[in-house]
C-alpha cells in the first residue's frame, strides 16, 4: 500500500516536466539520484522522444532493481547508469552540458548545496534544474529541511529563475523548477 502511494506521488512530480521543456525536441538529461530506477524508467519512457535524446543517471550505490527495471527498455541504449557520488560525477565532468538536470540524491542540506551549484554550472542555457522532495521535512529523519534550505540559499547565490514552487502550489507536487535565463 505504501510503495504503490510512493510511485503514485513520484509519477505525479514527473508528469508536470513537459509543461517546462519541450522533449520533442533533442535533449540531454541528467538525473541525480536512482534508487529502484522508477523515475529513471518514467523519463527514459516519456521525455526520450527524440531519436538522439539521452539520460544519465548517477547513483552512490545502483541497485539490481535499477538494472531490472530499465535494461529491456528500447530507450535503454540512450541511457547510462553511472555508479558513483555525485560530488565525484561532477569532479570529472569535461565540458559537458544538460538540458534538463533532476536532483533527488542525498537530501541532507550540505550534499543539495553542493548538487545544486554543480548543476547550475553545466546547465544550458534555456535548461531547467528540477529539485525533488522539497517538503521533505515531514519525515523525521530529514527534520533538517535540508532540500528546502539549501534551495533558500541557491536562490540567492544564482541567476536562475524560479518557474515552480511548490509551497505555492495548490497541487502537491514537492518539485521546485529552475529556469536558466542567462
Ligand atoms: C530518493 S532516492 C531517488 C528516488 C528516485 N529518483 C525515484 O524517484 O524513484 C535517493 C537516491 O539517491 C542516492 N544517493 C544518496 N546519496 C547520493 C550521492 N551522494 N550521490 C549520488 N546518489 C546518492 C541513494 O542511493 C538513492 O538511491
Amino acid at each position: 500500500m505504501c510503495t504503490k502511494l510512493w510511485k503514485m506521488q513520484m509519477i505525479q512530480h514527473y508528469q508536470i516536466l513537459d509543461q517546462y521543456h519541450d522533449f520533442s525536441k533533442e535533449t540531454k538529461i541528467l538525473e541525480i539520484g536512482i534508487w529502484e530506477a522508477e523515475s529513471t524508467k518514467y523519463i527514459m519512457q516519456n521525455y526520450l522522444t527524440h531519436e538522439d535524446s539521452i539520460l544519465e543517471a548517477v547513483d552512490i550505490r545502483i541497485q539490481d532493481a535499477a538494472f531490472e527495471a530499465v535494461w529491456e527498455l528500447p530507450e535503454y541504449e540512450r541511457t547510462t547508469l553511472i555508479e558513483t557520488p555525485s560530488d565525484n560525477f561532477f569532479d570529472v565532468l569535461n565540458e559537458e552540458t544538460y538540458d534538463v538536470i533532476l536532483i533527488d540524491g542525498d537530501h541532507m542540506y550540505s550534499q543539495v548545496l553542493r548538487d545544486g551549484l554543480n548543476a547550475s554550472k553545466i546547465l544550458e542555457d534555456n535548461g531547467i534544474i528540477v529539485f525533488d522532495d522539497v517538503q521533505l521535512h515531514v519525515i523525521p529523519k530529514y527534520t533538517d529541511n535540508g532540500v528546502k534550505r539549501a534551495l533558500q540559499e541557491l536562490e540567492l547565490e544564482w541567476n536562475l529563475e524560479c518557474l515552480l514552487d511548490c509551497k505555492d502550489n495548490t497541487i502537491w507536487t514537492n518539485v521546485n523548477v529552475y529556469r536558466n535565463t542567462k
